[in-house]
């Protein structure tokens, strides 16, 4: 293990990070690095960090801290001899203190990094002398590139030439990059730049905008639901009268809504669901709400049956009858040629859970 204590130099007033940078360059493999300070070096977790240091810190009473440093397991330089193919998100490892880092392969030509960052953490801004191309593979985030700060998702590309600023952070959630850098860091490669993240531009919240027009909408599907009730029983006047009301308002708001969601929320939706994956929770929320209406149509038909309760057993009938026509109507048209391009392996799997063959499910759509 190697020691250096900078007590004595920061007690002599000097700055103690270019010993400590020179005592990590000159580490052995898997050798760890122990420091002695007379303040918790906070800093210095961040820039080993992001040279795939882990660390263990101990407080020694009046102020000194002995911190043990060991480059983590993974970060052991590969040598890839063999072709590798891989989802870099599954090779990703993700870890608590400082962004994730895996070495696919070193050579002295190149460097292959997977980078894993938590909701937050980021890779801090720094300026090598080493060519970079790195590839957005999962998540939403900002890169520095140069002097510029760009939002990026996945499926995004970015290059940043020898000697300009690069940095990235994680927003909303994990971001996943492989990143590719030629020639292979060195020692000090990493040390922090002087350049600071610029801070986050003000941007509306459009999530509340649509809950709000959702919400003008809500009373409207009462009425609908009312007037379905009296319909049978209504006069031919009134019936019309309130028919149109409805109408007016289902061509009027909600068809016009719903055109304008399909050119501008869908869209943008999409955008981030290709980043986060996530796009099967709308039929979950289909399946819950079935499970709702199961539940309190196996309520009633328990219970005294009142006409209040037949009228609400016939609501509901009707009700689940529609969301399933369209639920299934949905799995028939999006998802069943979506799993048609699963890989043979896949489907496999898939069709042997389905038909039973692994004693699970034997249909998933006796559920609903
Ligand atoms: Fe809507
Ligand atoms: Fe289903």
């Amino acid at each position: 293990m190697a020691t250096l204590d900078v007590r004595p130099i920061m007690a002599a007033g000097k700055e103690p990070f270019d010993a400590i940078m020179g005592a990590v360059g000159g580490l052995q493999p898997e050798e760890e690095f122990e420091l002695f300070a007379p303040l918790d070096p906070v800093p210095l977790y961040q820039v080993l960090g992001a040279q795939g240091f882990s660390y263990e810190t101990e407080a020694l009473g009046g102020g000194d801290f002995r911190v043990v440093f060991r480059k983590r397991g993974s970060e052991m330089a590969v040598r890839q001899s063999e072709p590798l193919v891989g989802r870099a998100a599954e090779l990703a490892e993700f870890s608590p203190d400082g962004f994730g880092r895996r070495i696919l392969t070193e050579t002295d030509r190149f460097r292959v990094v997977i980078a894993a960052l938590e909701d937050g953490q980021e890779i801090p801004l720094h300026a090598p002398p080493l060519d970079m191309v790195m590839t957005i593979v999962e998540g939403i985030g900002q890169v520095m590139a140069g002097d510029q700060v760009h939002a990026v998702r996945a499926g995004d590309v970015v290059i940043v030439p020898a000697g300009q600023t690069r940095g990235l952070r994680a927003i909303g959630g994990r971001l996943v990059t492989v990143n590719v850098v030629s020639p292979p860091p060195g020692p000090g490669h990493h040390a922090g730049s002087a350049t600071a993240w610029p801070v986050d531009e003000e941007a509306p919240d459009v999530g509340a905008l649509i809950l709000e027009e959702h919400a003008g909408l809500f009373p409207h599907l009462d009425h609908m639901g009312s007037l379905a009730s009296d319909a049978t029983t209504l006069g031919e006047d009134e019936l019309r009268t309130r028919l149109r009301e409805v109408l007016a308002f289902l061509r009027d708001d909600l068809l016009p809504h719903a055109r304008e969601e399909e050119v501008s929320v869908y869209p943008a939706a999409e955008k981030v669901l290709r980043a986060v994956g996530g796009a099967t929770r709308t039929m979950s929320v289909d399946h819950r709400f079935v499970g709702q209406m199961v539940g309190e149509l196996s309520g009633l038909g328990e219970g005294l049956l009142s006409s209040a309760n037949k009228e609400r057993i016939r609501r509901l009938l009707y009700g689940l009858q529609a969301l399933l026509q369209v639920h299934f109507t949905k799995e028939n048209e999006v998802y069943v040629p979506l799993l048609n391009r699963l890989s043979a392996s896949e489907r496999h799997q898939l069709h042997d859970r389905l038909s039973g063959g692994d004693g699970g499910h034997p249909n998933h759509h006796k559920e609903s």
